[in-house]
């Protein structure tokens, strides 16, 4: 009987692009995908350690691999992405210390050693016959061609890890050191997607901005003599519109980072669209410098004003935590204050999560009250909600266009050129379909609208 497995994958976009690799490998070990956990002879978590509920969530799991093992003795669970930091298993010697705090849990795997776990598989099932595949010898898991979940769109990874060690952050720890791929990979695989039907493309990275400067990267030849690989990565990237890509995008971004050369780019290449995620963090000099993130508020502004220069009518989200250790409550006013000066499109707010082996956990104090985060949290959501509807006013009365990513009851809904949710009544399943919008409403979370066609 054919071997099935199930991927729950939590966290960002990174994790989301890695568990179409894990597919891929899984797929052509001759393993069945399936929906449920409970038809599952593999499971695997694709894990987030951003912050502490999204590690909670993975253990809170273990009830119930406990309860499937009792019918199914030969269930195999494993757990990837941040969590893990040493690929082992049970027996190992040297293991994750995740395998001594879940022990229900026989193998962890770092995703950059995804090749091996096919090796890793074939010793635990003994019983059962696993073929040689041909992905198990490549240099690197990003070689993997991916199981992608969508035709007419994608996420390319183009690096990993990431250098900037912001005291809060895990991220340096579990993807450790910047790397990023090689130019002529990236291109290969946005190639052969856009041959393959694909419109929108979305690069992937901790902090695209940095793609081919990181430490590890000067010491390979791949970037010797590119003054900006990031831009000249784009720039390649566009050149596929003559085979049929419409849209561009990429995340994250490090504000420190996104040079006046490349707000140009943006502006003047095709396929790029008017949208950019550039996490501010905090709107207070001292706590950004706590954080470590190397500009002030008033840096921010000024970006933010030359891309609104460059290109008008831009969109821009950010990320913002509120509590961050010793926060005041003036400092988080000043947040306040930032927000309403820039009017985001939208932000991911978090409250501050202190994360065992980061700079912040070793060195500063998680002190500001789990009430007053709360309540931080909540002013602020006030806030975004407010410059949401106005940001969505702005289209009312306007054409979109819109990639249409689902439908249902009759609603089909997608994602305009500035990224936001776009909903509009149609009798047929336009899945895949780029189609104009005229903007009736535009409610906090989403335009609505009806389609023209021409
Ligand atoms: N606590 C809360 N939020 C965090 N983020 C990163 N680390 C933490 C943490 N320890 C948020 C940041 C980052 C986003 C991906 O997650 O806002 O931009
Ligand atoms: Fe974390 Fe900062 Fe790196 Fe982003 S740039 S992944 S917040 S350390």
């Amino acid at each position: 009987m054919k071997r099935s497995y199930y991927i729950q994958t939590l966290g960002c976009q990174m994790n989301y692009s890695d568990s179409e690799r894990i597919d891929r490998i899984l797929q052509n070990l001759g393993l069945e995908k399936v929906e449920s956990m409970n038809n599952a002879d593999l499971i695997i978590f694709n894990t987030c350690s951003i912050r502490q509920k999204g590690e909670d969530r993975v253990f809170g799991q273990m009830v119930n691999i406990t309860r499937l093992r009792k019918n199914k003795p030969h269930l195999l669970t494993a757990i990837t992405g941040c969590m893990t930091r040493i690929t082992s298993t049970r027996q190992d010697e040297e293991r994750d210390k995740l395998l001594r705090r879940a022990p229900e849990v026989d193998f962890v795997f770092r995703i950059e050693d995804l090749q091996r776990v096919p090796e890793i598989i074939k010793n635990f099932w003994s019983d059962f016959q696993i073929p040689e595949i041909a992905e198990a010898n490549l240099a690197s898991y990003f070689q993997i061609n991916p199981a992608y979940t969508s035709s007419f769109q994608a996420f390319v990874p183009i690096g990993t890890g990431c250098d900037n060690f912001c005291t809060y952050c895990i991220v340096p720890y579990s993807r450790k050191r910047e790397i990023s791929r090689s130019m002529d990979e990236i291109f290969e695989e946005c190639k052969n997607l856009v041959e393959n039907g694909c419109l929108e493309i979305t690069l992937l990275g901790q902090n695209v901005n940095s793609y081919g400067l990181s430490n590890l990267d000067k010491k390979t030849d791949l970037f010797k003599d590119i003054d900006q690989p990031f831009i000249e990565l784009l720039k390649r990237i566009d050149s596929l519109k003559n085979k049929g890509l419409k849209r561009l995008r990429f995340t994250s971004n490090h504000p420190k980072d996104l040079s006046d050369e490349l707000i140009d780019a943006m502006a003047t290449l095709e396929t790029q669209m008017p949208y950019v995620h550039l996490p501010v963090q905090s709107g207070s000099d001292q706590v950004l410098k706590h954080m470590n993130r190397h500009y002030t508020a008033d840096w921010y502004r000024d970006l933010v004003r030359k891309l609104n220069e460059k290109i008008p009518g831009i969109a821009i989200s950010t990320d913002i935590i509120v509590g961050f250790c010793d926060e005041t409550e003036e400092q988080f006013m000043e947040t306040c204050k930032l927000f309403e000066d820039i009017e985001w499109d939208m932000a991911y707010l978090a409250q501050y999560s202190n994360r065992k082996g980061t700079f912040a956990w070793k060195n500063l104090q998680d002190n500001v009250s789990l009430s007053d985060k709360k309540k931080r949290w909540h002013k602020l959501n006030i806030i975004l909600k407010a410059y949401a509807l106005k940001k969505h006013k702005i289209f009312e009365g306007k054409t979109v266009e819109v990639l249409v990513e689902k439908y249902g009851n009759g609603i089909c809904e997608g994602r305009s050129e500035h990224f936001k949710t776009t909903l509009f009544p149609s009798d047929e399943n336009l899945i895949g379909k780029l189609v104009k919008v005229y903007v009736e409403r535009g409610r906090e979370w989403q335009l609505e609208g009806h389609m023209i066609t021409d």
